[in-house]
């Protein structure tokens, strides 16, 4: 079979490394696919906003599964086209994926369902502002409602300053683009948690949780990035938690979608915060995470291709999914100045010497080719990834690797799993 993988990312990276391990693909095309994809995937020009371009190269490739990465063309329609052509894609629906592209929607479906999630208003520009924001107490969290990169979550000191976020989303000056709903919420204290699942519709196969480092610095400092690094380990969840997690967060989510008529299958990805009043979901995304994917798909020992078609079958009860014992941890390698604005185009040397480190997949994002030389092309570059028996071990190993690892500008942190390490004996 030749597999399709939108995308051009770390994420995107792991999905062609790890479908291409199935006895039953014969090709892997990644569109638009990244500089270090060259030896897994042949690498397609698409872009992802365009959905007639995405068509097109479809119709001309004819794949036998498509697996859409990004959160973009789900938000588009994408997966609703292809369908409609008679191709085999995983993904969610447009309207479905509203779960992710409105956060007004998706806090109304929780409250719907009853789904623990925190106090929340939805407000457009005309709604008074100050009112709404008197119902929380500070710290308040100010959100876009549309799709934002990550960069549409305002954490607010106090009431006044809440007011002047959610004015500058509507007025466009926060995010350059004019935002018609925006979100107030309680703020949430605790652990976070990525509780990731594939659904077909009706069944839903947690894969292993994992947990994000979201600030770019150490101590969970400064802003906000995409992911800076991730681990997964065994005892994350006690499996009670998880049955807790699957009873009241995530099936019920399904359970809903397809009460509504908007069926979900693909991968539901909870944001969790693990609070003292216990898991709260504070977002849907309805996609793999990145660098989520990376740690997760290291250890994942079936069949990731029959996995994605029973999504698309409806007989995700019938597959089990298998996973090493054991712990993984990938690293982002960024640009200095990331997730502010940097400089690319820098020569990345040591690559091979990181992958002869033993249990090493280095993933790449923000990379591309010229000639033979790799080079920086984003902000987030590299995801080091390892599998260990044990955390310390993984991470012992992705930090190795990234010694050997060099660019202008190289960061990265260097406390990645610092929570876990703590938490042990
Ligand atoms: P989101 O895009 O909704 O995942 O938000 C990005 C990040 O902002 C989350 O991963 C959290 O770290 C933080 N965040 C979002 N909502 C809340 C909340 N209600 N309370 C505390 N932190 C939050
Ligand atoms: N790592 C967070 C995300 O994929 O949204």
């Amino acid at each position: 079979m030749k597999v399709l993988i939108l995308g051009s990312g770390g994420r995107e990276h792991a999905l062609a490394w790890a479908v291409k391990r199935s006895p039953r693909v014969t090709e892997v095309i990644c569109a638009p696919g990244n500089g270090g994809m060259a030896h897994l995937a042949r690498c397609l020009p698409v872009d992802l906003k365009d959905l007639n371009g995405i068509i097109r190269l479809v119709e001309a490739e004819r794949p036998g599964l498509t697996i859409v990465g990004p959160e973009l063309p789900l938000s588009l329609g994408i997966v609703d086209e292809l369908q409609t052509r008679g191709f085999r894609v995983f993904g969610p629906t447009r309207a479905a994926a509203r779960l992710e592209s409105s956060k007004g929607f998706a806090k109304q479906f929780m409250k719907r369902h009853n789904i623990p999630t925190g106090n929340y208003a939805v407000c457009s520009a005309a709604d008074d502002l100050a009112a709404a924001v008197d119902h929380f107490t500070a710290p308040i969290v100010v959100k876009a409602d549309g799709l934002a990169a990550g960069k549409g979550v305002i954490i607010c000191p106090s009431r006044h300053t809440a007011v002047e976020a959610a004015q500058g989303l509507f007025s466009g000056s926060l995010l350059g683009s004019k935002e018609q709903q925006v979100i107030i919420e309680e703020f949430l204290e605790g652990d976070e948690i990525s509780f990731l699942c594939l659904t077909d519709g009706t069944h839903v196969a947690p894969l292993v949780p994992a947990q994000d480092h979201k600030r770019v610095g150490e101590g969970d400092l400064g802003p906000n990035t995409g992911g800076m690094g991730v681990y997964t380990t065994g005892g994350m969840l006690e499996p009670s938690m998880t049955e807790w997690i699957l009873r009241h967060i995530a099936a019920p989510t399904v359970r809903g979608m397809a009460e509504e008529g908007t069926p979900f299958s693909g991968v539901l990805y909870c944001g969790l915060m693990m609070t003292a009043k216990g898991p709260q979901l504070l977002e849907y995304n309805a996609r793999f995470g990145d660098p989520e994917t990376q740690a997760i798909l290291l250890r994942l020992e079936s069949d990731i291709v029959d996995a994605l078609e029973a999504c698309i079958d409806g007989t995700l009860a019938d597959t089990n999914l298998r996973w090493s014992q054991g712990a993984s941890a990938c690293v982002i390698a960024s640009s200095a100045g990331y997730p502010g604005s940097y400089n690319m185009g820098f020569a990345i040397s040591g690559l091979g010497a990181a992958c002869q480190v033993p249990g090493v997949q280095v993933f790449h994002s923000g990379t591309s080719r010229v000639g033979n030389q790799v080079v920086t092309s984003g902000g987030r570059v590299l995801g080091v990834t390892a599998v260990g028996e044990t955390l310390e071990q993984a991470l012992c190993r992705a930090y190795q690797a990234l010694a050997q690892i060099h660019f202008d500008g190289i960061y990265y942190r260097r406390d990645i799993g610092h929570r876990a390490l703590k938490k042990k004996p």
